[in-house]
């Protein structure tokens, strides 16, 4: 077990909510800074504190994901909110994460016409993509929608939504992997923080399949993900997954036949004088 350590300088931060130096992943190094060790910057080497990160310019680095290295990686992490944000919400400063991605979407929803609020409306059925605990059903999609299901390869994580009011069907296996049960349609589908697991062409092909289940003109698929922002998509073998560039994203949409109806930066992420999360993008897709 290498993941799950309890105190915040030992939080073993996976890649997807990566602390970073404040001015770029690939400052020189600080071994020794006071935050997680992730937060420590890239060395010569390209290691990041105890783990291993690939920017070989130019190249597509997603070829050295390995599906069953993330999948160990994550079957390692104990099922709480703490575990599935990779230990950032036990680090000074950074306490209040979920409750602000969670409200970032919420006010993404509402200004897609989405919400539980006057003036806005609920949907019949939502899919939560690489749902983990169930923190974005629970804090989000059930208060829109009036039935979710989640897909989710962790089975563990799940065993706490079965039986839900809501919740409706779990499938336990990864998105590439993943085939809707027949005669589904989905009015939203949410997928954040897990498609670094994928490969390009695994995402557009999923992209693909989840086209294929969305309510004909209404459907929505939205992208929650870390952007890497040092010009080339980076490569994690801490739990195999890949940090995309926002021209990645792009490309991958496009390549799925999906056009971008909205994109925002989530706002008010925290952030330290020593320590900031990578930025994250929400993309609201339509066919
Ligand atoms: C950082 S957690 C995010 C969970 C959830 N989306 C959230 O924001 O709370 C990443 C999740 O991706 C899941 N995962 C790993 N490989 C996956 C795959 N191939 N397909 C779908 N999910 C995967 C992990 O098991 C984990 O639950």
């Amino acid at each position: 077990m290498h993941r799950q350590l309890n105190t915040p300088h030992h939080v073993n931060a996976p890649p997807f909510l990566l602390p970073q130096p404040t001015s770029s992943i690939c400052r020189p190094p600080r071994r020794h800074v006071a935050l997680p060790p992730p937060a420590a910057a890239m060395d010569d080497k390209g290691d990041l504190g105890n783990r291993r990160c690939d920017e070989r310019s130019g190249e597509r680095v997603d070829g050295q994901i390995k599906s069953e290295a993330g999948r160990a990686y994550w079957e390692a992490v104990e099922p709480t909110v703490n575990g599935i944000l990779g230990g950032i919400p036990a680090v000074p400063g950074f306490q209040s994460i979920s409750r602000i991605d969670l409200q970032g979407s919420r006010t993404l929803l509402a200004r897609l016409g989405i919400g539980a609020k006057a003036g806005r409306g609920r949907v019949a059925s939502a899919l939560d993509g690489g749902a983990g605990i169930g923190r974005i059903t629970e804090g989000l999609l059930l208060d829109v929608a009036d039935e979710v299901d989640v897909v989710e390869p962790v089975t563990k994580f799940t065993d706490a939504l079965r039986g839900k009011p809501g919740v409706r069907t779990i499938f336990n296996v990864g998105l590439e992997e993943w085939t809707p049960a027949d005669g589904t349609r989905y009015d939203l589908i949410w997928t954040q923080w897990c498609l670094g697991h994928l490969t390009d062409r695994q995402v557009v092909r999923y992209l693909d399949v989840c086209k294929t289940v969305l309510r004909a003109g209404s459907g929505l698929v939205v992208v929650k993900e870390n952007l890497s922002t040092s010009g080339v998509d980076i490569f994690d073998d801490t739990d195999s997954s890949v940090t995309r560039r926002d021209e990645t994203f792009r490309r991958i949409f496009a390549e799925a036949g999906l056009r971008i109806v909205k994109t925002e930066l989530q706002r008010g992420l925290p952030e330290t004088s020593e320590t900031r999360l990578f930025p994250v993008r929400m993309y609201a897709l339509k066919p």
